[in-house]
């Protein structure tokens, strides 16, 4: 389910997934402007739609033509609810086609970059009045870029509605029955390369709906301590820290929520990247004073992964073992009853499938597909709802250190799921020293995930590194070392660009520190006799291996 209305703060725009993948970009726009957002999957019922009480819905994209067999539909009586209503392409023509308009099936295919020309916008910036549709483009230039990415096409806007722009190929772009508070879009708002996108959005949002921009990184910490009040009562909680970024911020949270009545536990898995269970317990060990906890438990981990070759089977058992340990660390602690807090973000979800009907499951993330059936702990998730960036403004606002803050980010299963095939002690010492050079040359050459530019990428928030590390393949080469013939392990540098972690590019990294990289860890690391470089993007690959 989605994080709920306990999480709410200000007003809620919901957007009503029709399989796009584009939807989960449009929450972040919209929450970019302010506003809280959430994607609810198409067969929610109406009933459940409105009883959330939403400020506007959007109808995103979809890959269905509407004539087609089982093409998806919403609940017509929607559109008579009062509700303001933005159909973004396939959004735009379901409700063409359920409002009498007519859609054309076809052949008038449009994708990529197309002029928009705004046919009803013609008042001065500002003398445009609420009740009229061109406010939707009101500060829009006349002619403008958008981007398109459909084959059927809006021909007749329905009965009371007027149309406000055209394409070449699409006489009806846009249109708006403004009485009702209904609008729709032929093109993609949401993408980079609608340049007037973000505008666009926020003239619906603010001079249509009459949104209030209240999410704000206190409102979404206010909302994070809020639900774990609410969930704990005068309980006691125990979270779970892996040094990362979400964690720290689930803990901090937690902690202003609890005070002493939150336990802060480490479990070091043996998974962790060089240095770091060290780092790790004195930072927090320094905050978190007497309710911080550190747990060695890599013997337990390491014995459960011997020999287990598939990638969902180790996730599995990382998130299974990761509890064991916190259950009998909260019985150790007297906290049977209690809570765990766990800092399971919002892409996690969708990306668990966790929105019912949204996504398919990719992977299983330790923290949610993994969890078992049986907990004797109650479940309480303060960024369930947050994005990446949104967690980071979180911890900012919470006081956390920079160092912390800007992390990157670093899976539950660690570098069992760096390590392709079965997990070792040796692979992990070997992947370990290979990632601290890859680290540490990346940092240097000031490309590290704290702000700095990666090269040759463009794109509104993918100019810095988001993640870069090591991974070994478990294939060996044959290589030459001084006179001698090696058989040695490659290791795969992984570098990317993204915003979220939903999609990544891979980063155009310096070819001359692609060089220091690899021949750095061929002279220092042993068993290792060659380096490759990942250069996938997401999709069609993942940024993890495994
Ligand atoms: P993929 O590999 O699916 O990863 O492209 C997307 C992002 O999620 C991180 N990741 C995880 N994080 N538990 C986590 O907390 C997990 O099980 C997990 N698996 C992947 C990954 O590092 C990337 O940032």
């Amino acid at each position: 389910m989605g994080p709920g209305p306990t999480s709410v703060v200000g007003d809620l725009v919901l957007v009503v997934d029709f399989g796009a993948q584009y939807s989960q970009l449009i929450a972040r726009r919209v929450r970019e402007h302010k506003v809280y957002c959430e994607l609810v999957p198409r067969s929610l019922p109406l009933s459940e739609l409105v009883a959330r009480r939403p400020k506007a819905v959007i109808l995103s994209g979809g890959p269905a033509s509407v004539y087609g067999s089982g093409a998806p539909r919403y609940d017509p009586a929607l559109f008579g609810m009062g509700i303001p209503i933005l159909g973004i392409c396939y959004g735009m023509q379901l409700m063409a086609f359920l409002l009498g308009g007519q859609v054309e099936h076809g052949d008038r295919r449009e994708y990529g970059r197309t002029t928009l020309e705004v046919t009803k916008a013609d008042r001065p910036a500002g003398a445009v009045e609420a009740g009229d549709g061109s406010v939707l483009f009101s500060d829009v230039e006349k002619r403008t870029e958008c981007w398109m990415s459909h084959g059927d096409l809006v021909l007749q806007a329905p009965p009371g509605f007027e149309v406000l722009a055209r394409t070449a190929n699409s006489p009806v772009a846009a249109f708006a029955d403004p009485g009702r508070r209904l609008y729709g879009v032929q093109f993609h708002p949401e993408v980079v390369h609608t340049p007037q996108g973000r505008r666009i959005l926020g003239n619906f949002l603010f001079k249509v709906a009459g949104c209030r921009p209240l999410w704000t990184p206190e409102s979404m910490v206010e909302a994070g301590v809020r639900e774990v009040r609410e969930k704990v009562g005068d309980g006691r909680a125990i979270v779970a820290l892996s040094g990362g970024v979400d964690s720290a911020v689930a803990a901090a949270m937690a902690h202003r929520a609890l005070g002493e009545r939150l336990t802060a536990v480490f479990v070091d898995h043996g998974l962790l990247r060089k240095d770091e269970p060290e780092t790790v317990a004195r930072t927090f060990g320094e905050r978190l004073g007497g309710s911080f906890l550190a747990v060695d438990a890599s013997g337990r981990f390491l014995r459960r992964l011997t020999g287990v070759r598939d990638p969902e089977r180790k996730r599995k058992i990382v998130g299974e073992e990761f509890i064991r340990v916190f259950e009998e660390e909260a019985r150790r602690q007297g906290l049977v009853g209690g809570f765990l807090v766990q800092g399971t973000t919002y892409p996690d979800v969708i990306e668990s499938g966790g929105v019912a009907g949204v996504a398919a499951v990719i992977k299983s993330h330790h923290n949610v597909g993994g969890l078992p059936q049986r907990m004797t702990l109650g479940l309480v998730e303060p960024l369930r709802s947050l994005f990446k960036d949104e967690v980071r403004a979180a911890g900012l606002e919470l006081g956390l250190p920079p160092d912390i803050v800007w992390r990157q980010p670093f899976p539950g299963p660690g570098l069992s799921i760096r390590i392709v095939g079965p997990v070792t002690r040796k692979k992990l010492a070997v992947l370990r020293e290979a990632d601290a050079v890859v680290t540490e040359e990346i940092e240097r050459a000031g490309f590290g995930s704290a702000g700095g530019a990666a090269p040759g990428t463009a794109g509104a928030g993918a100019d810095r590194l988001w993640q870069y590390f090591a991974v070994l393949p478990g294939v060996r080469s044959v290589g030459v070392m001084g006179d001698e013939r090696t058989y040695a392990y490659t290791i795969v540098v992984r570098a990317v660009t993204s915003e979220d972690g939903m999609t990544a590019d891979w980063a155009r990294l310096p070819h001359d520190l692609l060089e220091r990289i690899a021949s750095r860890i061929v002279s220092t690391v042993p068993y290792v006799n060659r380096v490759a470089y990942d250069v996938t993007s997401k999709p069609p690959s993942t940024i993890e291996w495994e």
